[in-house]
């Protein structure tokens, strides 16, 4: 049995029309990292919320091990589901100092044990030097290792971040998908952590949740998402993608588009007239006299990478031109005539 389990979970606002979160299944195995992925206003932090007890849920059940802490007979506050929340902000508190605030939720722990374990969860943060210290002489990725510490310290059955990574510049967040990851593993805690940033879903989960207007679109690990989308919006959200619209051939292996004949990984098992299949960037390789050739209309440089926009054949306006990634090295000029193939690997069928 999954250890937190979320069942026909709603939520409608009573001020609005649709509900935020519309019908969520989803079952998490203990030690699992999840991340929540999805544009803003999807229903993500209301979902965390409604876990979190913060919020009631509309319709629905909440389990987490093997308690049911919500359904339409049973509540159980916030304080009695043994969850450690970290919020967006922090919500560090600046009058107290950072071993104080590491404590601040074990009210019911005598004294000796509270340092006991205020040392421990410091030590599991990386700063077990900084506990006389104020919030306000901590850098901002301190600070977050902070509002994670304070909420393992009560040993929770889960942890949930909302945004954890939003306030930090580039640099610092990359070290702290990082930092956190590990120390969650090290924790042996389950958690929940909403983002709308891929990149940071994929950096630090086990299973991606892509969620879109209250529903969840797909649930599959980041390299499964990426190279297996399974709608549109999935392909779009995750990273950059090239949606064409065909027919399926006979073979049911490959897709007639405006570009030609596309290959897919695998044999399809749909039968359908109006396909969209989902080409990756990085799947386009340029090589001399490849199967696809167009027209550079745009060179876009990444320091990675060059993003080009290809138009390909005599397709002059009815279709968007190809994304396609070509390395750094290779001197590409607007206007010239490129040719590349296509890695089937790359290629995925999708649903509308
Ligand atoms: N307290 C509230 N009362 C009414 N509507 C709300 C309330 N909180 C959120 N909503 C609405 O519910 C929807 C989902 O909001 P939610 O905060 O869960 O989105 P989100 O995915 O976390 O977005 P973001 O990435 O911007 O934080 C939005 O349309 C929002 O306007
Ligand atoms: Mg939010």
């Amino acid at each position: 049995m999954s250890f937190i389990h979320l069942q026909n979970l709603t939520k409608t606002y009573s001020n609005a029309g649709s509900p935020a979160v519309n019908h969520i299944d989803l079952s998490i195995e203990k030690g699992e990292i999840i991340t929540l992925l999805g544009p803003s206003g999807c229903g993500k932090t209301t979902t965390l919320r409604m876990i979190a007890g913060f919020e009631q849920p509309s319709n629905g059940s909440i389990r987490i091990d093997d308690k049911v802490v919500f359904d339409d007979r049973s509540y159980l506050p916030p304080e009695k589901r043994g969850i450690g929340m970290v919020f967006q902000d922090y919500a560090l508190f600046p009058h107290l100092t950072i071993e104080k605030n590491v404590t601040f939720g074990l009210n019911k722990w005598g004294t000796l044990n509270k340092k006991k374990r205020a040392k421990e969860v410091l030590e599991l943060v990386g700063l077990a030097d900084y506990a006389k210290r104020f919030p306000n002489e901590l850098s901002g990725g301190q600070q977050q290792r902070v509002a994670l510490a304070r909420a393992l310290a009560p040993r929770p059955h889960v942890v949930l971040m909302d945004e954890p990574f939003s306030n930090l510049d580039a640099g610092l967040r990359e070290r702290m998908r990082y930092d956190v990851t590990a120390i969650l593993r090290k924790a042996n805690t389950t958690a929940i952590i909403v983002t709308h940033d891929q990149k940071d879903a994929f950096a630090v989960s086990d299973r991606v949740v892509v969620m879109n207007q209250g529903v969840i679109q797909q649930i599959a690990s980041p390299r499964d998402m990426y190279r297996c989308p399974k709608n549109c919006f999935v392909a779009q959200f995750v990273g950059k993608t090239n949606l064409l619209t065909g027919t399926l051939c006979e073979d049911m292996k490959h897709v007639e588009t405006h570009i030609g004949r596309v290959c897919l990984p695998s044999v399809s098992n749909q039968i359908l007239e109006d396909v969209r299949v989902s080409i990756r960037p990085e799947g386009c390789r340029l090589v001399e006299d490849g199967r696809y050739s167009g027209r550079v209309e745009r060179v876009t440089y990444s320091g990675e990478y060059q993003e080009l926009e290809v138009r390909l054949g005599d397709d002059h306006v009815t279709n968007e031109p190809m994304i396609v990634y070509a390395p750094v090295e290779q001197e590409i000029e607007v206007g010239s005539v490129v040719s590349f193939d296509i890695k089937p690997e790359l290629v995925a069928l999708v649903e509308a």
